[in-house]
Parts: C-alpha cells; structure tokens; sequence
C-alpha cells in the first residue's frame, strides 16, 4: 500500500482519489498519528507527504518521523511535503508570505520548463516542453538537500521539480494533484510505476477494506441509518448492511413531499429484495400540517428541517441500544463545508441535512463515505449490487417537493407537481436523456393562468421545467433540450395532468440561479 502523511492540506484527499483513479491502494494517516512504530507497522511500499497550510520555518511546525528516510522507500513531497523533505534532509526553506523582499510566495497558475539536460534521467514526467502546474506557497525552497537535484523550474519557483534519483525521492513545489494541472495524474502515474505498483487495486477490494473498519468501529453495537432513498445515504446503507447485517435499521422519514411512488420503491427496494430492516415513517400529516400557510423559503426550509430532525429522533429513540448513527457524507461535503477563503460566508440557503443530532441524541457517528467522491460511491454501489436505474438516480433535496412549489404547499398542488414530474421524468427516460442531465424536475408555480381546451376555458397552474448539467452541483448550465422535445413534453403535460394549462421551460444558469427554485 502507499502512505499518504497528511500535513493538512484542503485536497490531500485529491491525491488519494488520483492514486484510485490509478487503481492503486492508499491510507491517508494524519501527520501526528505517524510516528515511527506506526510508520513501521504500516510498512508501506511508497510514501507521499501533502501540503499543508504551516510552514516549516516555524518552530514546532509538522515533520515526518525520521525513520521515513531510511525505509528505503520512493518518497514524494508535495508543496509543504517539499519543503519537510528539504528540511529533514539538510537543504533550507525560506519564508516568502511577502513578495518583493526576496521572498517568492505563489498562487495559482504556473508553467514549469523542464531542466534541458537532465530531463531524460526523469523521462515520462513531462508531456510538454512546457506543462501547466498550480502553485500555492508561501514559503520556497532556496537551498537543496544533499543528493537533490533540479528537473524542472518555473520563473517563480527555481525548485519546481527536484529529486534524489539514487534514493527515489521527488519532491516538487506546484499541485499535481489538482485538475489546475492538467497532467497531474501523468505524474502520479509515473510516481506509482517507479514505485512498483501494479495497480491491479479494484473498488471491490475498497469495499472489503470498508467492510472491515465499520465492523472495528462498531463492534457488536447497533447502528441507526437514515435511509432518503438518494445514491448517498442509499449506497451507505448497503455497505453497512453487509458489514454488520441485522445491527442496521433504516429510517425512511417520509415527509410527504416525494415524488411519485418514491416512498413504496426506495421501502420495498430495501425491505424486501435487500433484506434491510427499514421502518418506514409516514408522518405526512406531520409535515405538510406544519407547513400550511407557510410561503417564505427559509422558514419552509427551517420546519422541514426541524422536524425532519424529531421525527427521526423519535424513531431512533425505539431502536434498543443504538451507539451510533450512520451518514452517507462524501468528501465534496466535508470540505464544502470548510471555506476555502476562510472568510464568512453568506447563507444562500439552510441545507438539510442531520447535523447536530448525533451530539444530542448522544451517538457515535458512522460515515463510511466520507472519503469518495460522487462518481467512487456509484461505483461502489455497482459493487454492492444496487440497480443501475437506482445509482444512476439525479440528486434529490432534503426538503424533497416543498421548494419545487414556490409559495404556499397544498396537498393538491403537490399532486399535481407530482404526476407533472412523473411524466417530465418519462420524457426524457424515453428520449434517451437522463444520463445526460445532472438533474431533471418540475416546479409548479404559484400562479393560475386562463387557457382553452376542446371549446372551454381553463383557468388552472403554470409549471416550469428544470433540467441542468453540472458536475458538483455548485455551478450549472440549462440543458439546451430541443424544440421538438420541449414541445412534445409540453403538449403531454397538458394533456396527461389535470390542473396543469401551461409549461414553461427554466433556462436560468447557476450562478445567478440555483438549481433548484427556492
Ligand atoms: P441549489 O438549489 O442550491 O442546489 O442550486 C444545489 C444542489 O443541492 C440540492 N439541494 C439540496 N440537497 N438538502 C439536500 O440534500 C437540501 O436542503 C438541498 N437544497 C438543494 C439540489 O437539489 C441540487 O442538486
């Protein structure tokens, strides 16, 4: 396996996902539990060392353990990882938060020549005669560790590439490991094949890895999950099922606010072909009494949320000698939510989500996601058997249906946002386009607009067709559908769903619009 030391850098788990992406095995250990017996027991067969956000000319700052160096393993240094190699290994950093006094802090774009005559000794590492790299430093390299050597510089970074080859350490300035750099995965595929892997590491064996820490940290105790029915929490529950079995119960809280037969498909999907314990809890009285007369999005937002949070602590107060919850966090959740400015940041809108109740409630938290991206836990899915059609499934929000309905929730404009959606969602099954959309909805509007049908007037609903491409959700683009799509799924709104006179369709990007409407 290869160790990764983390210096606490905002996209070492980047690393590890190009490493999988490589299909090649890999443990992220915080630099403090690194010690020399750990490292010893690890045994790993190479070693990356992270950025990270201290730098080494401050006394106390974060070292690898001395025994690394003399492992006989090929090392690789990354940006503050750089600069403890340089460090530990007898070379100098200076500090260069101020540019213009000698110093050369760095951010963003770079490009890195190679060094002309040695570039052969490192052959592979290069595509170009010039590659794109993304710098982010303070402090620089200004002196080499015996034995290093320059392969490649930028006009700003003298050190950009550097290396040992006779003991196999890299060490280098910019960020290979961010899609900044193009060709950054070019890189840590030559870091692993001079390191001798044969990247053979599958996500089955991932899962059987997964598997084994949730039964360590669990032991014989019983685990509550809340089950939405989205890939996330979906793909959690399955992988908790086969680690620890009858220890797991779902709760499925239904707020009545889902589409259409989603309740009875996410329950019997998991109850009765996945043998899970599911107790479905139909509080729609609950939920859609609460929320009448209600029309401001965030306190919509706030009492789905609260609610949502006593309804499932309710259920799980039931489940004897439950110690911990389990939650289908992915990495992209965990650093969202760490500003990357550091500064504040403003409330768009209260996301759902369970936070705050594993301390309440007193449990132990689970997340056995929390270190794959969107795609790794659909594919982990695959190998947990899920159903295609069900990991393939666009996102859907905690609130569910209650911010596709502008204005005041009633029961019968939630019906009719839900066969409108039913019949949306077909349309673009059946032209082949669901894959190709990040997300797909409708929103009715809080509006009644006059029409004629057959010799009659109506007087009924507006709604708006949604569908965007995005790749994380955080920005995103309408889909450019055709006329003749457009047209064709208008005229069978209309026709198949009573209530409903007149479509339009939402080509707002994101920014300034957010996906969804409220
Ligand atoms: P917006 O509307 O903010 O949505 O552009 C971005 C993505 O997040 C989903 N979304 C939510 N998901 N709880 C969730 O679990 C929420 O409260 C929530 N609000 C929005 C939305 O569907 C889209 O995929």
């Amino acid at each position: 396996r290869l160790l990764i030391i983390d210096f606490g850098s905002q996209v070492t788990q980047l690393i590890a996902r190009r490493l999988r992406e490589l299909n090649v095995y890999c443990e992220i250990h915080p630099y403090q539990n690194v010690t020399d017996a750990k490292l010893a027991e690890i045994a790993p067969k190479a070693v990356i060392l992270s950025g990270g956000p201290d730098s080494v000319t401050r006394e106390g700052s974060p070292r690898a353990p001395d025994s690394l160096w003399t492992m006989g393993v090929p090392i690789l240094g990354i940006c503050y990882g750089q600069q403890v190699m340089m460090t530990q290994l007898g070379g100098e950093v200076h500090g260069g938060k101020i540019t213009g006094g000698g110093g050369t802090a760095e951010f963003g774009r770079a490009y890195v020549t190679p060094t002309k005559d040695r570039i052969d000794a490192l052959a592979g590492w290069f595509l170009e005669e010039k590659e794109q790299v993304w710098m982010s430093h303070g402090d620089h390299v200004a002196k080499l560790a015996p034995g290093f050597e320059v392969y490649g510089t930028s006009p700003n970074a003298p050190y950009a590439i550097t290396a040992d080859l006779s003991r196999q350490f890299y060490a280098v300035q910019f960020h290979p490991e961010v899609h900044h750099t193009p060709n950054g995965a070019t890189f840590f595929e030559n870091f692993v094949r001079l390191a001798g892997f044969s990247g053979d590491w599958t996500m089955g064996a991932y899962k059987d890895i997964a598997i084994e820490k949730i039964r360590q940290q669990v032991g014989d105790k019983q685990v509550i999950c809340g089950l939405s029915g989205g890939v996330d929490s979906s793909v959690a529950a399955a992988l908790l099922h086969e680690a620890i079995g009858d220890q797991l119960t779902c709760v499925f809280v239904d707020h009545g606010l889902l589409r259409l037969n989603e309740a009875e498909e996410v329950v019997t999907m998991f109850r009765d072909h996945m043998n899970l314990k599911v107790i479905h809890a139909d509080e729609t009285e609950l939920f859609l009494g609460e929320l009448e007369g209600q029309s401001d999005p965030e306190t919509k937002r706030k009492i789905i949320g609260r609610l949502f949070i006593d309804v499932f602590q309710k259920y799980a107060n039931e489940i004897e000698g439950a110690e911990f919850l389990a939650q289908g966090t992915l990495y992209p959740d965990v650093i969202e939510s760490v500003s990357f400015s550091g500064g504040p940041s403003v409330t768009i809108k209260s996301h759902h989500n369970v936070g705050g109740l594993p301390e309440k409630m007193g449990l132990k938290l689970v997340e056995p996601l929390r270190e794959l991206f969107k795609d790794e836990v659909r594919a982990l899915g695959r190998e947990l058997g899920l159903p295609a059609s069900f990991i393939g499934r666009h996102p859907f929000p905690g609130p569910g249906l209650a911010i596709r309905c502008p204005g005041e929730i009633t029961r019968e404009k939630l019906d009719i946002l839900r066969q409108a959606d039913a019949v949306y969602i077909d349309q673009i099954r059946k032209h082949g386009l669901y894959d190709e959309i990040w997300q797909a909805f409708v929103a009715i509007l809080p509006v009644r607009t006059v029409g004629v049908m057959g010799d009659g007037r109506t007087y009924d609903y507006a709604c708006a067709l949604r569908a965007v491409t995005s790749v994380d959700g955080m920005t995103a683009d309408y889909y450019p559908y055709s006329h003749e799509f457009l047209g064709e799924t208008a005229t069978r709104i209309i026709n198949e769903v009573p209530g409903i006179n007149r479509v339009t369709y939402d080509i707002t990007s994101k920014p300034p619009g957010t996906i969804e409407w409220e």
